[in-house]
């Protein structure tokens, strides 16, 4: 069935209200649109958790600065709630600008030790604008469990800490990065390759699970992994590093001999287009 379509909030806070009285389970995964697989893992896992599912498109201004691609980002609302029909979504909010930024507008979230940090260097203003709609969208929506993906990992780090620190009632589930076939991390501005970009945007994944092979073997040099990472990257024409980093993956802080879990994130310019991916090494 064709998902509701609800674009005000008022009308999306009815609805939420009303399925709570049913005593319905909510399940909640925020997009930006142009749906892909990574997205739709999502939804299908939201399914399983909760009795109903609300899925938000809206590409937000705030999360861009000046100069990004707020304008081009690839916007198909037709094929989007297609496949939300396929994936048995209950409802789509899909607010407009003003409804989510009216005139006077003027609170933000924003989480004072992550935000600068990886992405943060590039897009200092960026994960401002990520926690003041994601707690916007929680407000409105009221769910029960929200879902994000492990391919924008420190995004779903940042929101787990506001949902703890300000008290959201709603659950994080953090999902696995789904991958093209040939190993490329799914992401709306895939579409911005051109074919040879597209080809060698390739070496992100594959100089992961390099240094993936490298850490089972032992080598814990992390200079040397960096290195060997950054050697293999650039050797394509048309990347370039912006970041390699090795943090650990609970505070973001480089990661030191005493971290567990380390989280290793890259981004890479293929052409303009900015992609990142991760993978998270354990001792
Ligand atoms: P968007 O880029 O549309 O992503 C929506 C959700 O899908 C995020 O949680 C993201 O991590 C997840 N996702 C994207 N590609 C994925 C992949 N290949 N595998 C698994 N999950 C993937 O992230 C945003 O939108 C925005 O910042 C948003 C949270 C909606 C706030 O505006």
């Amino acid at each position: 069935m064709t998902p509701k379509v609800i674009k005000t909030i008022a009308a999306m806070r009815r609805q939420s209200r009303q399925w709570q009285r049913e005593g319905r389970s909510i399940a909640f995964v925020p997009t930006m649109g142009f749906l892909h697989e990574g997205h739709l893992s999502l939804i299908r896992k939201g399914r399983e958790l909760a009795d109903v599912s609300v899925v938000s498109i809206y590409v937000n201004p705030t999360q861009f600065a000046p100069g990004e691609d707020l304008d081009k980002y690839p916007r198909d609302f037709e094929r989007d709630i297609r496949l939300c029909a396929e994936e048995q979504v209950d409802v789509v909010f899909f607010p407009s600008n003003e409804e989510m930024y009216p005139g006077g507008y003027q609170t933000f979230v924003l989480n004072e030790s992550l935000s600068d940090k990886l992405c943060g260097r590039t897009r200092p203003t960026h994960f401002k604008g990520v926690t003041t709609i994601v707690a916007k969208l929680f407000n409105i929506v009221d769910a029960d469990y929200a879902l994000f993906g492990r391919k924008d990992a420190q995004q779903a780090l940042i929101i787990r800490n506001m949902a703890r620190d300000l008290n959201f009632r709603t659950e994080i589930i953090v999902a696995p990065i789904v991958r093209e076939p040939d190993g490329l991390a799914m992401s709306s501005r895939n579409k911005y390759l051109s074919p040879v970009q597209r080809q060698q945007a390739l070496v992100l994944n594959e100089s992961l699970r390099r240094v993936e092979a490298l850490w089972r073997e032992g080598e814990r040099d992390l200079d040397r992994l960096k290195k060997e990472m950054a050697t293999a990257i650039e050797s394509r024409p048309e990347c370039r590093v912006d970041y390699i980093s090795f943090v650990d993956a609970d505070t973001l802080e480089n990661a030191g001999d005493d971290s567990k879990k380390i989280l290793l994130a890259l981004a890479v310019f293929v052409g303009n287009t900015r992609l990142i991916d991760n993978t998270l090494l354990q001792r």
